[in-house]
């Protein structure tokens, strides 16, 4: 039997190895972690993270192939296949090469700078004691609150190995663990660098592609056109970002072209474009939006007018939904601004607990890595900010509602009833784009949105 173990217990390493449990039930798959809480609720009732589909998977395969554990250093040793799924990869680099007694295939799954993988492969050659390491570049491209989705269906699996006999044999080794669900052609394999900058580069791509639509469609507030209406142009827009590209391979370019959220079209690498219209027009897009004076964080600054000791009701701070994942989450920032005006904000999330929101608003920006050296919330900040487990409660009295992440129990909710136990004008300001405008329209609310004018 294969035995795989997994190196951290997180949002990457416990869904992943979960699934791939389902599907090889003659793989022993081991998920380890240094965090005894964490690795105690993923032997619970009660998983550490939420995750459509997850518990279901978890129940088939738990106790029989699938064991989370806390004994770091025996797993490591028994594993053919180690995969690191951290944000320290090379101190758990350092950890394999010295608890290790056999040959092995180390599977670097994190998100990491590239060359990495070149540095793993000095500190295990280096402390190997003959033992044969083949370092894998195998990028997750799960994104959370639909990872059993992508780990079921990925639009493609990518393997980077060294180009030597031995390199290839691991790449295949992993290419056949993928191969029990996911069609062949789908699984990509590349060098070591290849893979990891594809998956930096995707990333990169979306972000990009995001940032397009949100400059999009405060341009759109500015003058009145519809974010709806000028979708296809955004599109194009986002398609002609092409110049980082210059320096990639056709197959980096394969690689990123594969996700279907990004399309394989536009990804061919010039000297840079050229013609008669792209710089033009984008230089005529970066005037308008120089004239309208766009400020940075518009959804704070343009909402309610004053916000000072009003009663706002927030609806949803995980980063986006079906998560409780709150890192980096924009609820943060527009909570911090509406604090910093005064605002009393009593928020509502399905999955995020009051102590986590208190953390995340008590913190500076960077702090999260470390949550043990935080300085307490001020008592001014405590007393502004409620916690309730029930939307109706949260916007009980409130002056206005944002809806900040993109929850679908927020389209079903009551809306007259809400809108009934509001203070008069009522205003709702959407974040995300889901409510029906119209709808609340009729009720009587003061409706605001992304890419609408205000
Ligand atoms: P996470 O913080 O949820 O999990 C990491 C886990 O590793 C933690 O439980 C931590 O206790 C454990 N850990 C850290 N050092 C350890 C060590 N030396 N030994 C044993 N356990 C250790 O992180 P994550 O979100 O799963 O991300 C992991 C990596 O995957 C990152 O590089 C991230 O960029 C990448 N990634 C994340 C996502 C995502 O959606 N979250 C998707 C794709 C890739
Ligand atoms: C993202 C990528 O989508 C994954 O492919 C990648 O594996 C992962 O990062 C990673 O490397 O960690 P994730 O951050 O979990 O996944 O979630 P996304 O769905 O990408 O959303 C990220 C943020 O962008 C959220 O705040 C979401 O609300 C926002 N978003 C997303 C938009 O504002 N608009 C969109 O159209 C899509």
């Amino acid at each position: 039997m294969v035995k795989i173990c997994c190196i951290g217990a997180g949002y990457v390493g416990g869904p992943t190895m979960a699934v791939i449990a389902l599907k090889c039930p003659h793989i022993e798959v081991a998920v380890v972690d240094i965090s005894v809480p964490r690795i105690n609720a993923w032997n619970s009732d009660q998983l550490p993270i939420y995750e459509p589909g997850l518990d279901e998977v978890v129940k088939q395969c738990r106790g029989k192939n699938l064991f989370f554990s806390t004994e770091v250093d025996k797993h490591v040793r028994e594993a053919d296949i180690v995969f690191v799924s951290v944000n320290t990869t090379e101190s758990a680099a350092r950890m394999i090469a010295d608890v290790s007694v056999s040959d092995k295939i180390v599977v670097e799954k994190s998100t990491v700078p590239v060359k990495t993988a070149e540095a793993i492969e000095k500190i295990l050659t280096h402390n190997s004691k003959g033992i044969k390491f083949q370092i894998l570049s195998n990028p997750e491209f799960l994104a959370e609150g639909t990872a059993i989705k992508d780990l079921f269906n990925p639009d493609r699996v990518l393997i980077g190995g060294r180009e030597t006999p031995e390199g290839f044999k691991a790449v295949q080794t992993l290419k056949e663990v993928y191969a029990h669900w996911v069609p062949e052609d789908q699984i990509i394999t590349t060098n070591l660098w290849s893979a990891e900058l594809s998956k930096l580069a995707a990333n990169a791509f979306f972000a990009q592609r995001i940032s397009s639509v949100n400059a999009m469609s405060a341009l759109c507030e500015a003058t009145g056109a519809d974010v709806t209406q000028v979708g296809s142009h955004l599109l194009m827009l986002c398609r002609l970002c092409v110049k980082p590209l210059a320096q990639m391979s056709r197959k980096w370019a394969y690689a990123v072209g594969t996700d279907s959220r990004l399309g394989s079209k536009f990804l061919n690498s010039s000297v840079e474009f050229g013609g008669s219209c792209f710089q033009k027009d984008i230089l005529n897009l970066v005037y308008i939006c120089e004239c309208n004076g766009l400020p940075e964080n518009r959804f704070v600054s343009s909402m309610f007018n004053t916000v000072s000791n009003k009663k706002i009701a927030v609806l949803g701070f995980a980063f986006k939904k079906d998560t409780g994942d709150t890192r980096e989450t924009p609820a943060i920032d527009v909570c911090k601004g509406l604090l910093g005006d005064r605002a009393r904000l009593s928020i509502y999330d399905p999955q995020v607990t009051e102590d986590q929101i208190q953390r995340d608003l008590s913190m500076n920006k960077f702090e999260w890595e470390h949550p043990l050296h935080l300085q307490p919330m001020s008592p001014t900040t405590v007393k502004q900010v409620s916690v309730s487990w029930d939307a109706y409660e949260a916007t009980k009295d409130a002056h206005g509602i944002c809806i900040l992440t993109e929850w679908d129990e927020f389209k079903n909710l009551d809306y007259k009833r809400i809108f009934d136990n509001m203070q008069k004008p009522a205003f709702v300001f959407d974040g995300r784009n889901i409510m029906d405008f119209e709808k609340l329209r009729e009720i009587g609310f003061i409706v605001y949105s992304i890419g609408e004018p205000l």
